[in-house]
């Protein structure tokens, strides 16, 4: 996730662009970079680390005349951290700033390599800029060009272009990663990630939808969808900048709940590929010789890492075993070479699982992180990383880090057991993995329902979230999520476990969440929740299949793998959670007591 930034206008263009990537540096900080064009030419800064750093580097530049601007503040998928993978990216004559992935960039990249265009950086975007100059010395038509461009493009962007060749307009194309294009009383024109970015410069502004592009020049807004030219439709824009950052949203772990369709897509783009699962990201020889993995984190990834283990025990056919990190760190484990050590981490900072990590590469075992930061400190320490591109994650509580999280360990499973599958359960699972996006999109309806039935659950003397299989991990998440931001009681418990003393608790303050897949293990599910109600236990049940003893009932769609019903549960409980504490009037987004990256023991 990154932020774009364009400007045409009178105005200081650089003072222009670095205030409107200043409201985005939320979507993404580990570099950043403008490139301005007025009479006297173009003009490009580049700076690694936050925006503050290109500030002090351009500082000498100033420009007055009417030109153009157009700036990006990264978040890293391809390439590392650094000025030359920074953008904007230069061709002989143009620029470029992109948000998103180019899926198809190596097959682009290899055809403009073999026809004798040299690539300066790593990035998916570079191949912009290098197709709109080749398709441009062909056509002498920028417009055409950069339509042509865009037609060769696969994936997620949004994406603004410069060129001297037509120095007073900026091209911009968008298709799955957000855009908006606004005007002022004065002529000027601004491009932006978010709101946020235009709040106090543009007057009305569009949202550009999936397929549209154009050009803007002289204070007007040329759009096109799928070669048509489209009026663009203006609403006026907001002035509460924090709301403009929400995208509208009461608080960020709601919006980061509604992302979480779209960041799955990302982590999954180029990863999960026809017929197999595919990381660049994991070096040669990684897997050989092991025979263990352990994998370690706390909190929420905690909970990924454990149900991580039936995924890699189950289709990897390896030994999984899973760790606290605050545990591990003091038990003296027995570290084995033939153990990959896998660590998980939002952040890349949390002390614990940073010093697990330091362990485990101190016994000589091979080490591989799954974190959301690159550059973290957990990054850098480990043998390898696989990015989980979930976006930042602004709430302390987490929710696309797990979704993302949890996508990549069955990503990962399944990638170690393409050899161990027959190839009907493997396509199995990779089809049931397409249809993960469409089922974490929030469904309306459903929260509508949590909202309404939330008011029943702000009391009782304790919740316990149930469930088998992947199922237990994911109550356990339920249940973390309703105490970090509600203040009330919950705890997350193996549905067959609850006879061996929980029960003893069950009456009709007890309120139990009950996980009822329909895929997994429903009958011996059924029957615990069964013995629950019969102690009077007020339940409510999370399935597809209806409960007559259910006192309340959220109905999931009917699916036929364990794994999409998972998504779909997810996406509940972090809904009922976050209704609860509004209804207690909680601070969502900083619960007390708690930190988003906790770099203490
Ligand atoms: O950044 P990390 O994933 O390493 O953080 C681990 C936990 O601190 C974190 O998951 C915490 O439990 C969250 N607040 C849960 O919502």
């Amino acid at each position: 996730m990154c932020g774009i930034v364009g400007y045409i206008g009178h105005g200081d263009k650089k003072q222009v662009l670095i205030d409107g990537l200043r409201e985005l540096e939320y979507r993404g900080y580990d570099s950043a970079g403008i490139a301005m064009m007025d009479e006297s030419g173009i003009t490009h800064y580049k700076a690694v680390g936050k925006l503050i750093n290109l500030e002090n580097k351009a500082s000498e530049y100033s420009s007055n005349s009417y030109g153009v601007g157009i700036g990006h503040t990264r978040w890293a998928t391809h390439g590392k951290p650094n000025e030359v993978n920074a953008h904007p990216h230069l061709g002989e004559y143009s620029f470029v700033v992109h948000n998103g992935i180019i899926e198809n960039y190596q097959e682009l990249k290899k055809e403009l390599q073999d026809e004798g265009v040299r690539f300066l950086s790593q990035t998916d975007t570079e191949v912009i800029v290098h197709l709109f100059e080749k398709f441009n010395n062909q056509l002498d038509n920028p417009f055409q060009a950069f339509e042509q461009t865009i037609a060769k493009l696969r994936g997620a962007y949004a994406t603004l272009l410069i060129t001297k060749k037509d120095p007073e307009t900026i091209y911009f194309a968008k298709n799955g990663s957000p855009m908006i294009a606004g005007k002022d009383d004065h002529g000027s024109v601004y491009f932006g990630s978010s709101d946020a970015a235009l709040i106090g410069k543009a007057k009305e502004v569009t949202y550009l939808t999936d397929g549209d592009y154009g050009f803007a020049r002289s204070g007007t807004i040329h759009l096109f969808h799928a070669g048509e030219s489209m009026v663009p439709a203006m609403v006026p824009l907001k002035s509460d900048k924090i709301y403009a950052q929400k995208e509208g949203f009461r608080f960020f772990m709601e919006k980061e709940i509604y992302e979480q369709s779209s960041v799955i897509s990302d982590t999954m783009l180029g990863r999960v590929l026809d017929d197999e699962i595919h990381f660049d990201e994991i070096p040669d020889g990684l897997f050989d010789g092991i025979r263990e993995i352990k994998v370690c984190a706390c909190g929420t990834s905690y909970h990924a890492a454990l149900a991580s283990s039936y995924l890699f025990e189950r289709l990897s056919q390896i030994r999984a075993s899973v760790e606290i990190a605050s545990e591990f760190r003091y038990k003296e484990p027995l570290l084995r070479t033939d153990t990959l050590f896998v660590v998980i981490s939002q952040s890349g900072e949390t002390a614990d699982t940073l010093e697990a990590l330091k362990m485990a590469k101190l016994a000589g075992i091979k080490t591989l992180a799954l974190c959301n930061v690159d550059n973290s400190s957990i990054v850098r320490e480990a043998d390898a990383t696989i990015l989980l591109r979930a976006g930042i994650e602004k709430g302390v509580a987490s929710t696309k880090a797990f979704a993302t999280q949890m996508m990549v360990l069955w990503m990962l499973a399944l990638y170690l057991a393409k050899d161990k599958m027959t190839a009907e359960k493997y396509r199995f699972d990779l089809e049931a993995m397409r249809l993960i996006p469409g089922l974490a999109k929030v469904n309306e309806r459903i929260h509508e329902k949590v909202k309404r039935l939330s008011k029943r659950y702000l009391h009782g003397h304790g919740f316990f979230f149930i469930g088998r299989d992947i199922f237990y991990p994911l109550a356990l998440e339920g249940a973390l999520k309703l105490k970090e931001i509600s203040y009330l009681h919950a705890e997350g418990y193996p549905s067959g476990e609850m006879k061996h003393g929980p029960i003893a608790l069950a009456d009709s303050e007890l309120f139990t969440i009950a996980l009822m897949p329909q895929t997994l293990l429903y009958d011996k599910t059924k029957s615990n929740i069964e013995e629950l109600s019969a102690r009077d236990s007020t339940i409510c049940a999370i399935s597809p299949k209806s409960f007559e003893l259910a006192d309340d009932m959220i109905r999931t769609s009917e699916q036929k793998h364990p794994m999409c019903e998972f998504f779909e549960m997810m996406v509940i409980l972090q809904l009922l959670s976050m209704e609860v504490a509004v209804r207690r009037g909680n601070d969502v987004d900083m619960p007390r007591n708690l930190a988003k990256s906790v770099t203490v023991e």
